[in-house]
């Protein structure tokens, strides 16, 4: 499945109606680039109303108390649609288990290894947000990360799912699909890309050429 990595109202609107989009996911780094000072509440309610599926909303706070009451305003704004994004930490993990026995859908954001995915999954994470960009940045290869994550939620039946983030071109797309990424959160230019052969283009123009021309 394909989540977009945006928090533009007008992109998440255009690419939704294309029908191969699940769900949204948002950062205070990308709503920050795309929407300087702009209101949370607002902007995220325009995102929910021209997306379907979850929409993921950052939490930014640092302590237990003050992380869980942002979790309760966020999740008030649309409960049927908003998960909340929980930073890991040790912080992050009590977040987490706690949102999920008040049954709020939580994504545990910015993992860059197996054991952090495994713990962010057995706290009860819904979703566990794997970052490969961030990752190679370092160095590393992304892939057995994905892999080793997802064949211990299977093999402890876990629920969470693997969502790949951090994608920097559309060969990671490919490549965490095939490591067992369940869902990889795409920048809108990243999809827009993988429309696009030169070889398809030829061939449309080929055939439509020859329908005008038929006949003559
Ligand atoms: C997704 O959930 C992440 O927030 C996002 O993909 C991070 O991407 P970056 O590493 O390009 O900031």
């Amino acid at each position: 499945m394909f989540f977009l990595d945006s928090s533009d109202p007008k992109e998440i609107r255009d690419i939704f109606a294309w029908g191969v989009v699940s769900g949204v996911t948002t950062n205070p780094l990308i709503i920050a680039r795309e929407a300087g000072a702009v209101d949370l509440e607002q902007r995220i309610r325009e995102v929910v109303a021209v997306s379907r599926g979850h929409v993921s909303v950052e939490l930014t706070t640092e302590t237990e108390a003050e992380m869980l009451e942002e979790a309760r305003v966020y999740y008030a704004w649309a409960p049927d649609r908003i998960c909340i994004k929980v930073p890991f930490s040790e912080i992050g993990l009590r977040v987490t288990h706690a949102l999920t026995k008040l049954s709020v859908p939580t994504n545990v954001t910015c993992l860059m290894s197996f054991n952090q995915a495994y713990l962010a999954a057995l706290a009860g994470g819904t979703y566990v947000s794997i970052f490969s960009g961030r990752v190679r940045d370092m160095g590393y290869d992304v892939r057995p990360v994905i892999t080793q994550t997802r064949e211990q939620i299977e093999r402890e039946d876990l629920d969470a799912k693997i969502i790949v983030g951090s994608v920097r071109h559309f060969m990671d797309v490919n490549e965490s699909l095939d490591a067992g990424a369940h869902i990889v959160t795409t920048p809108p230019p990243i999809l827009r890309k993988m429309l696009h052969n030169p070889k398809t283009d030829e061939t449309i123009r080929e055939f439509n050429t020859a329908w005008k021309n038929r006949g003559k």
